[in-house]
């Protein structure tokens, strides 16, 4: 374990686990359509290449870059978009992957612009969840672990950019951010 990691609340074998169960459900919803899998950067990318390996079934992928912390613990309350899709939507069945959805500002923005943009259906799959952090009413269709109010790290998630290679989610010990 990092020795700044204070202590694992989802091993590499659990998120493994639920990467196959998840994406076995996920192909079998999308059997027939050929969806466009939206991975949200950068705290999705290692789930993203995760689940779609365990999507037997054919789809689109593209990524799509969007901040909202600005690199602290908590969210700054504004969505940019840094890198936008190279894809058209219109028509398209989006299935939107992201690490985390905490106080809903991201994901809520990015259903509001897919919506603007005619999708023909929208659906949200989240590794993790943190409902005690949120701020808009949106939830994720389809959900990996419920994590509590704790900042989390690893698999994705980071924390001024360090630690998204961890393989397992982890909680920071209190002083690596008792600076801020
Ligand atoms: C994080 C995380 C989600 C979003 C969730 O991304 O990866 O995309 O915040 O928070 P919210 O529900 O409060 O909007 P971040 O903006 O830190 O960018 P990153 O993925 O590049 O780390
Ligand atoms: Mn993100
Ligand atoms: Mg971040």
């Amino acid at each position: 374990m990092h020795s700044d990691i204070e202590k694992i609340l989802v091993s590499q074998e659990e998120i493994e686990e639920k990467c196959r169960e998840l994406g076995e459900l996920l192909a079998e919803e999308y059997k027939d359509k050929f969806p466009l899998a939206i991975g949200v950067l950068k705290g999705a990318l290692p789930f993203m290449s995760d689940i779609v390996r365990h999507m037997d079934t054919y789809l689109e992928m593209d990524f799509m870059d969007v901040s909202s912390y600005g690199g602290g613990t908590s969210s700054s309350g504004e969505v940019k978009i840094e890198k936008d899709l190279n894809t058209k939507v219109e028509g398209r069945d989006l299935l939107i992957v992201e690490d985390i959805i905490d106080s809903g500002l991201t994901l809520s923005y990015l259903v509001d612009l897919f919506k603007y943009r005619k999708a023909k259906s929208i659906k949200v799959v989240t590794l993790l969840d943190k409902p005690e952090g949120r701020t808009v009413n949106i939830e994720a269709d389809v959900v990996g672990f419920k994590v509590p109010n704790e900042f989390v790290v690893g698999y994705g998630l980071d924390y001024q950019e360090k630690y998204r290679n961890l393989p397992y989610i982890g909680v920071l010990k209190p002083h690596v951010y008792s600076g801020e």
